[in-house]
């Protein structure tokens, strides 16, 4: 036999306290289900299989779809009877479980696991040479939690809240729900468990049993095993999962002007970057090096690139901001932008699905849509490409250097070649070469004294 393990998630609960229609393991925590993180935390360390239960089709196509490459087996459990049960359906319907010396047994609701914790749950177990070892911390607040009654010559015992006696209760060291166990030894003892206590349940903790050759670890950071059973969990347990990021983050380099106002869950920010506060930024997200995010910017699936400036207030999804250029503030990238390097937008100008090249500017007041905006143009005030017609979309380009004087609308599809200049207060509805100058608005007319028949305010003495 190998030293394979075996990594059992147990996932056939309901989360009724939940209050949602999902079933809990695919609940989430920001972008990724509950279940996501354990398997990523998990996956390096042995193969994967997952006990479901409640909504098992959603659970499994679910995993199917995500970590296809993983090979998750899944084993089904019909009637929840307790986490002993769960892990005898386990035994009983996977055929291989034999072939792995170790089973390790873990619990899909907690997000905030890491894999260093199962590399020390496996390192006790091996350099003790023990049968089973389970992981436990130590709470103020213990109700609810299986406790860890420890004797004095070694032994150790877990008795379920509902069984404890009086002296029991008082203990402070608790069940964290991460167990390791020999294969051997855990099909011994799952073939042997009763549900004769308080819950009626197969106790997966009565494994656990003074005079058995097992032990506990205690992790000083419990936070890695916060369960979620209600939203207010889930919602510590995300300020959580911040918190250690932005912690590593800022170990790293970045710098947060305010930790405990800033949403951020993209692990990839480069050095000297700062963060203002009440940003948010999404797990998908990459930031390069010493980027500025100014206060309120919202940044979803996108990747601003080295030395760029988010100024205040600005909304960004599915984009891609590059290498130095300005953004904001109150600027919109919407999905599919793709802004050069050095380009400038200022304030209310919204991008969707364009390319605004090198060193190009739109300062102002402006909507681009379906447009490539070529290298060093400068773009003027209150610009519009009618994208639009009410059933397609059309495609404005406007060549190299080209200028566009305030005021613009361009009726796409339509083509402006490079260096050309547009005057202001234009509708362009026909192509403009290279180097061209276009201007498309009425004459202005001015009729000396005629004023006073349009002043309707009275003269004020
Ligand atoms: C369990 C432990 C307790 C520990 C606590 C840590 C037992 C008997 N008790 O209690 O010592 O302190 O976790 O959080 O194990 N599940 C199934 N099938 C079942 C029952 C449960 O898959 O038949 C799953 C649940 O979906 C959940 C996990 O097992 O993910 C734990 O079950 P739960 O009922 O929440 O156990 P606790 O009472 O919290
Ligand atoms: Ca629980």
């Amino acid at each position: 036999m190998s030293d394979k393990i075996s990594i059992v998630i147990l996932a056939a609960g309901k989360g009724t306290r939940l209050k949602m229609d999902i079933p809990k393991p695919l609940v989430k925590l920001e972008k990724h289900s509950l279940v996501d993180y354990v398997i990523n935390a998990s996956k390096n360390i042995g193969d994967i299989c997952l006990v479901t239960g409640h909504q098992k089709q959603l659970v499994e196509q679910h995993i199917e779809d995500k970590f296809k490459d993983l090979n998750i087996s899944f084993v089904h459990q019909q009637e929840q009877l307790g986490t002993g049960h769960a892990v005898q359906t386990y035994i009983e319907q996977f055929s291989d479980f034999k072939s792995y010396k170790y089973t390790i047994v873990a619990c899909a609701d907690t997000p905030l696991l890491e894999e260093i914790v199962f590399k020390e749950l496996i390192e006790k177990m091996t350099r003790e040479n023990l049968d089973a070892v389970a992981t436990t911390f130590k709470t103020e607040n213990p109700f609810g939690y299986g406790r860890i009654v420890r004797s004095e010559v070694g032994g150790l015992s877990i008795v379920e809240q509902k069984d404890t006696s009086d002296e029991q209760r008082l203990i402070n060291e608790v069940n964290a729900g991460l167990y390791i166990f020999k294969t051997d030894y855990l099909a011994q003892m799952i073939s042997s468990l009763d549900n004769d206590n308080n819950s009626g349940e197969f106790y997966l903790t009565d494994t656990f049993k003074e005079g058995a050759n097992v032990k506990a670890l205690m992790f000083e950071d419990k936070n890695y095993f916060l369960g979620i059973n209600d939203l207010y969990q889930l919602s510590v347990a995300t300020r959580k999962y911040m918190g250690r990021n932005i912690k590593n983050l800022s170990v790293d380099g970045v710098r947060f002007l305010d930790v405990s106002h800033t949403y951020c869950f993209s692990k990839k920010i480069g050095q000297g970057t700062l963060i203002y506060p009440n940003a948010h930024i999404d797990s998908a997200s990459i930031i390069g090096r010493d980027v500025i995010i100014e206060p309120g910017c919202f940044i979803e699936n996108s990747t601003i690139e080295d030395g760029a400036h988010i100024k205040a207030n600005s909304y960004i999804t599915d984009s891609i901001v590059r290498k130095k250029a300005k953004i904001g503030p109150m600027v919109q990238l919407r999905p599919g932008s793709d802004i050069g390097e050095g380009a400038k937008l200022g304030n209310f100008v919204e991008i969707k699905k364009s390319i605004v090249r090198e060193n190009a500017s739109v300062s102002h007041l402006s909507y681009i849509g379906d447009a490539d905006i070529g290298k060093d143009v400068n773009i003027g005030c209150g610009f519009i490409t009618c994208n639009y017609d009410g059933a397609n979309k059309h495609k404005t380009v406007i060549g190299e250097g080209s200028f566009i004087g305030s005021d613009c609308q361009m009726i796409a599809p339509i083509n402006i070649g490079k260096k050309a200049y547009i005057g202001s207060g234009s509708t362009i509805n026909k192509n403009v070469p290279d180097g061209a100058f276009a201007i498309a608005r009425e004459r202005q007319v001015t009729k000396e004294g005629m004023a006073k028949k349009f002043i309707k305010i009275k003269d004020k003495k």
